[in-house]
C-alpha cells in the first residue's frame, strides 16, 4: 500500500480530540471531523486523542481504555485516513509532556490563571479542589501544538485562548532562545457553532447536554437517531423557515440538514414551502441515518479487532515520535540541558 504521509511539501497540521464519551455527537461530527477529513489532502496532518488531557478531571480507568478506543474508531469509520495522516495517542509520545514541563516554566502564574476554561470547570468542585493539572491544561495543549511545528490548527471558537497562548509561548522561548518552533494559526471552525441541542436549541449540541434526547450520537442506532429528530423541539407557527432569534428549534434542523447533505437553507426553505414540521423531522432523520449508519457500522468493524486499531495506533504513533523526538531534542539544547550519551 502506498503511503502518502510525511510529504515534505505539504506544510503541517495539528488537532485534538479528547477521549471523553463513548460516542462521538453530530456535532462533532459536522463541525470538526469532517473539516479535517479534508484537510488530510493538503497537509501532513497529526490528530492526536488527549489522554493526558482527559485525566486533567476524575476519570474511570476502564471508562477511559474504551473511550479512547471509540474515538479512534470512529475518527477512522468518519475518514480519518490512516495511510495519509498520523492519528496517534497522546501518552504514546513521552515528548508531549515533556514539552510542557519546559512551557510550564516560561508561562506566568498571572497568565495562567487569565484562561477561562480553568474558571469554567473548575466552578462545579470549586478551584481548591480542581487539579493542578486542569489549572495548567492549556499549557499541555501548547506543547502538543507545538511538537509538530504546525502552520495551522483546525479547532472551534472556544479554543482560540488556548491558541492565542500558545502562539505567546512559541514566539517567547523562540525570543529568548533562539527560532525553534513554528508559530501556528488558529483555523477557527465556523460550523462548530451551529449545532444546536434538539431540546434546548439555544445551547450548542454538547455531550454534557441537560436532556440525552437532545443530543445525536454516532453511536446511536438508527431507530434511536429517528426517535431523537421527530421529538426535536419547534415552535407553533408551523411555518419551515430560518429564523434563529425567533425560531431557534426549525432553523437548527435546516442548519444540520443543510451541512448533511449540502443544499443551501434557502433550497431547503423552498422545499419545504407549505409543508408541515413532520416532513422535515422525517427527511431530516433519514438524511442523518444514511450518513451516520455506515459510520457506525464500520467503527464497531474496527472495535471488534482490537489487536489492529491499536496497530493503526502504533503506526501514528511512530510518526509523531519521529518529528516530536526531534523538536524536543532541539529544545532541550536550546535550554542548555547537555546530552545524554549514549
Ligand atoms: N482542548 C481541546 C478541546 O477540548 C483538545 C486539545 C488538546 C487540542 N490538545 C489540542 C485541540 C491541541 C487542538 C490542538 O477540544
Amino acid at each position: 500500500m502506498t503511503q502518502n504521509f510525511g510529504s515534505a511539501n505539504k506544510p503541517n497540521l495539528l488537532s485534538g480530540m479528547q477521549p471523553s464519551a463513548g460516542s462521538l455527537h453530530l456535532g462533532n461530527y459536522l463541525g470538526a471531523l469532517v473539516n479535517w477529513t479534508k484537510m488530510q489532502d493538503d497537509f501532513n496532518a497529526y490528530y492526536v486523542i488527549v489522554d493526558l488531557h482527559a485525566i486533567t478531571v476524575p476519570q474511570d480507568p476502564k471508562e477511559l481504555r474504551d473511550n479512547t478506543r471509540r474515538t479512534a474508531a470512529q475518527y477512522i469509520a468518519a475518514g480519518i485516513d490512516t495511510d495519509k495522516s498520523a492519528l496517534f495517542v497522546q501518552s504514546h509520545v513521552p515528548a508531549h509532556a515533556q514539552l510542557a514541563w519546559v512551557l510550564n516554566c516560561i508561562t506566568g502564574f498571572g497568565e495562567a490563571s487569565r484562561m477561562t476554561q480553568f474558571k469554567d470547570k473548575s466552578q462545579k468542585t470549586g478551584a481548591d479542589t480542581a487539579s493542578v493539572g486542569l489549572f495548567t491544561y492549556p499549557i499541555l495543549q501548547a506543547a502538543d501544538i507545538l511538537l509538530y511545528q504546525p502552520k495551522a490548527v483546525p479547532v472551534g471558537e472556544d479554543q482560540r485562548q488556548h491558541i492565542e497562548l500558545t502562539r505567546d509561548l512559541a514566539s517567547r522561548f523562540n525570543t529568548r532562545f533562539g527560532q525553534t518552533f513554528e508559530v501556528p494559526e488558529a483555523h477557527i471552525l465556523k460550523e462548530t457553532a451551529k449545532i444546536y441541542d434538539l431540546q434546548y436549541p439555544q445551547a450548542k449540541m454538547s455531550k454534557s447536554a441537560a436532556d440525552p434526547k437532545g443530543l445525536v450520537n454516532l453511536m446511536d442506532e438508527d431507530s434511536i437517531i429517528v426517535k431523537k429528530f421527530k421529538s426535536a423541539v419547534t415552535d407553533t407557527e408551523a411555518q419551515i423557515r430560518f429564523d434563529r432569534d425567533a425560531k431557534p428549534g426549525v432553523s437548527n434542523l435546516l442548519g444540520i440538514f443543510s451541512l448533511l447533505t449540502g443544499e443551501s437553507v434557502s433550497v431547503l426553505e423552498d422545499r419545504f414551502a407549505g409543508q408541515g414540521y413532520g416532513a422535515l423531522k422525517t427527511e431530516l432523520a433519514d438524511a442523518a441515518v444514511s450518513v451516520i449508519a455506515p459510520i457506525r457500522a464500520r467503527a464497531h468493524e474496527l472495535l471488534a479487532d482490537q489487536a489492529e486499531l491499536d496497530r493503526l495506533l502504533a503506526i501514528g504513533a511512530d510518526r509523531a515520535n519521529a518529528l516530536a523526538e526531534t523538536t524536543l531534542a532541539k529544545v532541550y539544547e536550546r535550554l542548555g540541558f547537555i546530552a545524554a550519551t549514549k
